[in-house]
């Protein structure tokens, strides 16, 4: 059976969820036309980059259910918590952030609070918060985002808490309204799940198998994109190299970047993330002879030690990943290299942290996300045991953190004075006189200039930099 056929949700499924979106529709213009206010939605994002891309979809069947998005959740009267399971900090701050709406329910009973994503896909969690936070009306796991409508509609009906966490390996479904953030870039899903099983990791538990998207709908969506102004794109997936494994087709990642290339208007493609054990030299050459796909790649190693690595089930050695860094530097001698690392995985030791700093000084990536363990109940390493204590996995953090800011600021360095080409997205956050935008590489540049640039490629000098970004001048 191909991939489509074992994961695809029948249309029946699909048309039945866009009728009930017609039917909410229906009960807000009533309420609007009766003189009341048009409802606002409010979905705050936890997590991945998959997470934001879930969200979009979230957002787009809303505004076609009528909701306004609303500025924040205080003016919202349904707010939704897309949540993330990869480490326990995230979850604290999704259980406090719950737990902070209860006096605002009691005094609107009216006010919808939902909650989804990989941490209710738990059972241990999702019944934390029938027992805890009887205060949330709906609670669905990322199985069930394709069945919001018929939930929605339900504690609309009901009044009552609605719970859907179904386990399933997981699905595809194409053609669910899409509400995507402003400026030149969107997000766009190849793949979902993973089928890895690092065991320190949550997301296959939690996100299911491997499935590809057809590569007829990828690119469908690639062209509306491009013909609604979009020039960036970066195709999204657990890891991505394997896309087209579950399909049994010879037609792999590397042949849908190189297709996703040929689509006019989109200037630059990127694409997150690959696992070390599976990036190609078909890749590396299609990366590295396309003009369009960005020079950045994103490869978490996670740590430096082989007995470690192994420990982690990650399936590569040191050795291993640093040949294929260099094969990747030897094509593409300008690329940014950025990775994931883990600090205190149950049984390193201080000396195996060594090889991970060995690592970052051999590669000297551009920049790395790096986190201290966190234990995840369910997963193979929640059962092993620690030989460092926190604190000495604390020092570790932060020499990683010391060796790497030098090297982030070094490559930094190295720019200054170079002329780039920067991606306007907007303004800046923090200062509202200056625009912001991303370099082919990914670095972020700030630069003085009007609106007019926002959305275009503008060449940018390089005139002075810090750790975590660049400060230019446009020269056009
Ligand atoms: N603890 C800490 N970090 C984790 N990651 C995944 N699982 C855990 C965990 N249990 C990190 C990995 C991964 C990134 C998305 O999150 O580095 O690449
Ligand atoms: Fe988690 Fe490993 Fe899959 Fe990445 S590849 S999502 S770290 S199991």
């Amino acid at each position: 059976m191909s991939g489509r056929e074992k994961f695809a949700l029948p249309p029946e499924v699909i048309a039945e969820q866009k009728r009930i979106i017609a039917d909410i529709r229906l009960i807000n213009e009533q309420s609007c036309s009766k003189g009341h206010a048009r409802k606002k939605a409010f979905v705050e994002t936890y997590g991945c980059q998959q997470n934001v891309s879930d969200s979009e979809i979230l957002m787009g069947m809303l505004v076609s259910m009528g909701y306004d998005e609303a500025s924040g959740k205080d003016d919202a009267d349904i707010i939704i918590y897309n949540t993330c399971a990869v480490r326990e900090n995230a979850e604290l701050k999704v259980f406090g952030n719950l737990g902070a709406l209860k006096h605002r329910k009691s005094k609107n009973p009216d006010l919808i609070i939902g909650v989804c994503g990989c941490m209710m896909q738990q059972k241990a969690n999702a019944d934390e918060i029938r027992r805890k936070y009887k205060h949330v009306d709906l609670v669905f796991g990322t199985h069930s985002l394709y069945y919001f409508p018929s939930l929605l509609m339900e504690v609309l009906k009901s009044r009552t808490p609605v719970i859907d966490v179904r386990q399933t390996d997981g699905a595809i479904a194409e053609d669910y309204p899409v509400r995507r953030g402003e400026g030149p870039c969107a997000w766009v899903s190849v793949m979902y799940g993973c089928n890895n099983f690092c065991s320190y990791c949550i997301v296959p538990y939690v996100r299911g198998r491997e499935r590809s998207r057809d590569k007829e709908a990828i690119i469908a969506e690639v062209k509306t994109l491009a013909s609604e102004g979009c020039k960036e794109i970066t195709l999204l997936g657990q890891n991505v190299n394997s896309y087209g494994k579950d399909k049994g087709s010879d037609y792999d990642f590397a042949d849908l970047l190189s297709d996703v290339c040929k689509v006019d208007g989109i200037e630059r493609i990127r694409f997150m993330t690959s696992h070390p054990k599976d990036i190609s030299d078909k890749l590396i050459e299609v990366m590295a002879s396309n003009k369009k796909v960005c020079k950045q790649l994103h490869l978490p190693v996670q740590a430096g030690n082989n007995r470690v690595l192994r420990s982690m089930n990650r399936r590569y050695t040191k050795e291993e990943y640093l040949e294929k860094i260099a094969k990747v530097k030897a094509a593409m001698p300008d690329i940014t290299l950025t990775t994931d690392i883990i600090v205190g995985f149950p049984g390193e030791t201080k000396e195996e942290f060594e090889d991970t700093i060995d690592v970052l000084k051999k590669v000297r990536y551009d920049t790395i996300f790096s986190f201290i363990y966190s234990r995840r109940p369910g997963t193979p390493a929640a059962k092993m045991e620690d030989v460092l204590t926190d604190e000495q996995k604390k020092e570790c953090f932060n020499r990683l953190l010391e060796v790497q800011d030098k090297i982030s600021y070094e490559k930094n360095a190295a720019l200054k004075d170079r002329e780039l080409t920067v991606l306007t997205e907007g303004y800046s956050k923090t200062d509202s006189a200056v625009l912001t935008g991303r370099t082919d590489g990914g670095k972020i540049v700030n630069f003085k200039g009007d609106a007019s640039l926002i959305g275009e490629l503008v060449r940018v000098k390089i005139t002075d930099v810090r750790t975590w970004s660049l400060i230019g001048e446009a020269t056009e």
